[in-house]
């Protein structure tokens, strides 16, 4: 198995500030092996760990990351998610630290190359693995829904491990997979069905699904064949959360 049954996505995204040092403590806290994180640049080329191309609408402050240095961004604060009572916003947190903590904590990395746009593609991905460089143990597994920034990957960093990430899985899936040597594909549980996830395992590559927030929920992907899931809740998934390969559904996938 590349990652484990249960992947924290942006760390604990339901319980901390995602995409922060506090939202990854805070899975390693409830057991998590591990996390899911999104990478971008700053305007002065800086990684940095956040979702949205905008700062506004998980952050407290205003406009596009990609038009501001990293020093401007100091005083921006990641929101803690709503249902949180009495959760403290945080500092947005660099590539780099994020990858001290997790390799302190001992979890692995699913990284998600998310470029502010097209054209950063490239750049992102480059800038990243600089980063990632630093910590050559570290269990590592890069995805994006750019296929560029996967050919990158590839030409980069051939050892680590790639996934596709697609909403929907295409249909020529299969040759995409096989020109990027992927070793799993990603897919949304929106336009999920049963034959998609068989007919990806039967041509040996693994699959996780986003984003899956109830036991119950997780349970029918497992049966369904899938090797693992990405949630906001990892809480949710006690006990099995502990062990790597163990699943809801019951017998080790
Ligand atoms: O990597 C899985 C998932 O995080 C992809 O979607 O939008 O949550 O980054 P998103
Ligand atoms: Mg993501």
């Amino acid at each position: 198995m590349l990652m484990s049954a249960i992947i924290g996505h942006r760390g604990a995204r339901g319980l901390a500030p995602e995409n922060t040092l506090q939202s990854i403590e805070l899975a390693a806290e409830l057991g998590v092996r591990w996390v899911e994180l999104d990478v971008m640049l700053t305007r002065d080329q800086v990684p940095i760990l956040f979702h949205d191309a905008w700062l506004n609408k998980l952050s407290n402050g205003r406009g596009q990351i990609e038009k501001l240095d990293f020093n401007a961004l100091g005083k921006i604060r990641v929101l803690s998610p709503r249902k949180v009572k009495g959760g403290t916003s945080q500092p947005l947190a660099t590539l780099a630290s994020a990858l001290e903590r997790i390799q302190q904590l001992g979890l692995g990395l699913n990284l998600e190359i998310k470029p502010t746009s097209p054209d950063k593609d490239l750049l992102t991905l480059q800038l990243a693995v600089r980063e990632l460089k630093n910590f050559p143990g570290l269990p590592l597994l890069i995805s994006s829904f750019s296929m560029d920034v996967l050919y990158e990957a590839q030409r980069l960093l051939p050892q680590i491990p790639r996934g596709c990430l697609w909403e929907k899985l295409p249909k020529n899936w299969l040759q995409k997979a096989k020109d990027l040597e992927a070793a799993s594909v990603h897919l949304s549980t929106s336009w999920l069905r049963r034959s998609q996830i068989e007919e990806v395992r039967a041509q040996g590559r693994e699959v996780y699904i986003y984003t899956v927030n109830s036991k119950r929920q997780s349970e029918k992907y497992f049966a369904w064949g899938a090797t693992g899931i990405f949630t906001d809740y990892p809480e949710r998934f006690q006990p099995f959360i502990q062990d790597r390969r163990r699943t809801p559904f019951g017998e080790p996938v």
